[in-house]
C-alpha cells in the first residue's frame, strides 16, 4: 500500500470507524474501475461548490477508485441564454435547441468542463474532459425541439481508455448522430443511458440539497425501495418532483444488478457518505423484502439466531425458544435484519427481540423492518436495558413508556395506563433466552 492511500484510510478512519472505511474501500476497490461509480454533478454544483467537488473526486482518485463524472449546465445555459437575449423555452421539460440555442450552449458546455478538469488538475488529479464519442444520438422530435437528442448507443471506449491512462473521465451531456451532427442531451436522460451501459457498483447524484427530503423537511437517509416505494408514492408530502425522481430512479435499478445503491448526496458530504455506514445523504437500493414467517425452517432459524447472537454479543440457551409462545418472525430477505414477535398479554404482541446489522441499518432495513412490524402490530410492546443507547430512538416511536428495574418498556396501540401497567409487568419478569440470564440490551 502507497504512503499516501495509507494516510487517506486513516483519516478516512476519523470520518466513521476505520474498520467501517476500510470494509467500504475494500468493496469498491473490488471491482473492475470502470464499473466502481457514476457520479452525476448537477450544473448548480458545478457553478457554486466546484472547490468541494474537486476536493472530493481528488479524494477518491487518491485512493485509487476512478468514477466516471457526468455534469450538467443548466443555470450556466440558462444564464448565457438570457445574456444573448435568448429566450429558454422547454417542451415537455426538455430544452428546446434551435440553431442559435446550440450556438450559446456548445461554448458554455465545453467552459464548464474545462473548469472541473483545470480544478482536478490543479489538485494533482490525472482528468480527461470527454466531450465527444460516448452518445450517439438521433433527435427527438426535430419539429419541437430542435437539436435535442435521444441516445441510441452509449460507447464506453472512451471512458475506459480515459480510466486505464489513470485518469478521471469528466464527460458532458452531448451527443452526436453518426454524420457528427452534435446533439444537446437532457442530463437526467444522459445519466439514465450511461448508468445502464456502465453498470456501476454505486450511482452517484450530487445536488445542492444533498438528499431527498422528508415531511419534516429533512433528509431521508435511506429508502429501500421494495418494502418503502408504494408506501412513499402514496404519501401526501412526496410532492410530483420526488416522485418524479423516485419513479425515474426505481426504473434505472430495475436493470441494474441487485447489490447497486444510488446515493444523493452534496459535494461536502460524499466522502461521508461513501465511506461511513451511515452516510450523510440519501441512499437507494431496490432492497429486499421483508416477509412474515409464523415459523422459520431449519437454516433460517439458524441464521437468525446467530444474528441475534453476534449482534448481542451472547449465546442463546438451547430451549430459549421451547420457553416462549411464538407468533412469527419478520426477515429481510438476506436475514440482516429480523424481529421476533412473541404472544404477550391480553392477545397483544410482544416484540421479543430485533436486530439490524450496522450495514443494513444504513441501506434502511432497520427503518423498513420497523415499518412492518408497525403495520402488522397495531398494539405492540417491548422492553429494554436502561443503559441500550438505542433507547433514545425507542422513546421517539412509542407512545408509553415506563421503566421498571433495570428496564424500559415502550408501547404502542395502548388504551389506558392500567392496561399498559399489566404490560410492564408482564415485559420485565420475561426470560432473556441467554446462556448467562443477563444481558446488557435485550
Ligand atoms: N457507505 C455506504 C455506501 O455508500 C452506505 C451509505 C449509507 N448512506 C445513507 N444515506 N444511509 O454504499
Amino acid at each position: 500500500m502507497t504512503d499516501v492511500r495509507a494516510t487517506v484510510i486513516e483519516l478516512l478512519g476519523q470520518l466513521g470507524s476505520s474498520r467501517e472505511a476500510r470494509q467500504y474501500l475494500k468493496q469498491f476497490s473490488r471491482v473492475d474501475q470502470t464499473r466502481f461509480a457514476v457520479v452525476k454533478v448537477g450544473g448548480a454544483v458545478l457553478r457554486d461548490d466546484i472547490d468541494a467537488l474537486a476536493s472530493a473526486l481528488a479524494f477518491l482518485h487518491q485512493l485509487g477508485l476512478t468514477p466516471i463524472v457526468l455534469h450538467g449546465a443548466g443555470p450556466q445555459l440558462d444564464e448565457a441564454m438570457r445574456e444573448a437575449g435568448l429566450t429558454v423555452e422547454k417542451h415537455d421539460g426538455l430544452r428546446v435547441t434551435t440553431e442559435a440555442v446550440m450556438a450559446v450552449v456548445r461554448p458554455i458546455i465545453y467552459e464548464a468542463n474545462t473548469r472541473l478538469i483545470d480544478a482536478l488538475e490543479s489538485r494533482g488529479v490525472k482528468a480527461r474532459g470527454v466531450l465527444h464519442g460516448v452518445f450517439k444520438s438521433h433527435l427527438a422530435d426535430p419539429d419541437h425541439l430542435g437539436l435535442v437528442g435521444e441516445v441510441d448507443e452509449v460507447v464506453l471506449e472512451p471512458l475506459s481508455a480515459a480510466i486505464r491512462a489513470g485518469a478521471l473521465p469528466v464527460l458532458a451531456c452531448l451527443g452526436e448522430s453518426p454524420s457528427g451532427q452534435m446533439m444537446n442531451i437532457n442530463a437526467d436522460m444522459a445519466a439514465q443511458e450511461l448508468v445502464w451501459a456502465v453498470a456501476p457498483h454505486k450511482v452517484i447524484f450530487l445536488t445542492e440539497t444533498g438528499g431527498l427530503l422528508g415531511p419534516d423537511g429533512g433528509i431521508i437517509s435511506a429508502i429501500n425501495l421494495s418494502a418503502d416505494f408504494d408506501r412513499l408514492m402514496q404519501s401526501d408530502w412526496v410532492h410530483s418532483g420526488m416522485a418524479l425522481k423516485l419513479k425515474t430512479i426505481a426504473t434505472m435499478l430495475e436493470r441494474l444488478p441487485s447489490d447497486t445503491s444510488v446515493s444523493i448526496t452534496s459535494a461536502p458530504k460524499l466522502t461521508r457518505e461513501l465511506f461511513t455506514h451511515t452516510g450523510a445523504g440519501t441512499l437507494i437500493r431496490r432492497g429486499e423484502m421483508i416477509e412474515w414467517h409464523t415459523a422459520l425452517d431449519g437454516e433460517r432459524q439458524q441464521a437468525v439466531e446467530g444474528l441475534f447472537e453476534a449482534s448481542f454479543q451472547r449465546r442463546l440457551r438451547e430451549d430459549w425458544l421451547a420457553e416462549r409462545v411464538v407468533r412469527g418472525w419478520l426477515v429481510a430477505e438476506s436475514d440482516r435484519a429480523a424481529a421476533l414477535i412473541c404472544e404477550g398479554v391480553d392477545g397483544v404482541a410482544y416484540l421479543d427481540k430485533i436486530v439490524v446489522t450496522p450495514e443494513a441499518q444504513g441501506e434502511g432495513l432497520g427503518a423498513a423492518l420497523w415499518s412492518a412490524l408497525r403495520e402488522r402490530f397495531e398494539a405492540m410492546y417491548w422492553r429494554s436495558r436502561i443503559n441500550n443507547p438505542i433507547n433514545g430512538w425507542y422513546f421517539q416511536q412509542c407512545e408509553m413508556s415506563m421503566r421498571r428495574g433495570g428496564w424500559v418498556v415502550f408501547g404502542v396501540g395502548v388504551d389506558s395506563g392500567a392496561c399498559f401497567d399489566k404490560w410492564v409487568t408482564d415485559a420485565q419478569q420475561r426470560s432473556a433466552g441467554w446462556v448467562d440470564g443477563e444481558t446488557r440490551h435485550d
